[in-house]
């Protein structure tokens, strides 16, 4: 079982980072691409919104230990929904279509531990 540290936020968000985790959030983008011309996340401009995302966790300070990392991921299984993320310890996925669901998902959520329900992906989208 892994451990939580307790709510310690005074606006009501929830800390919920283990106890042990290196970073407070982490958030995977799916890069996938797929030369067949199956549905993947690569033609949705998935290396444009993990750019944005990149480089807004680092202008606004968020980026190292203790704080946010993003990453590159392969395909998660949901390239139905694509493109996707997904954001850790709180396991929230998301879609995204452009530079402003990016820069919402960072200062909402990678910044202030608010879920972003608009950008959310439904649970029955899959593969
Ligand atoms: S290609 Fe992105 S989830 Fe499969």
């Amino acid at each position: 079982m892994i451990e939580t540290k307790p709510d310690d936020k005074t606006d009501g968000s929830r800390d919920a980072r283990p106890v042990n985790s290196y970073y407070q959030r982490h958030i995977f983008f799916c890069l996938n691409e797929r030369k067949n011309g199956e549905e993947c996340c690569a033609q949705h401009r998935a290396q444009a919104g993990f750019d944005r995302c990149k480089n807004q966790v680092k202008e606004a300070g968020l980026a190292g230990p203790g704080q946010v990392r993003v990453n590159k991921a392969g395909c998660l299984d949901r390239c139905a929904a694509g493109p996707v993320a997904v954001v850790y310890p709180e396991a929230v996925w998301y879609t995204y279509v452009d530079h402003h669901d990016i820069d919402e998902i960072v200062e909402s959520h990678l910044k202030n531990g608010q879920v972003v329900e608009r950008l959310r992906l439904p649970a029955t989208l899959g593969r």
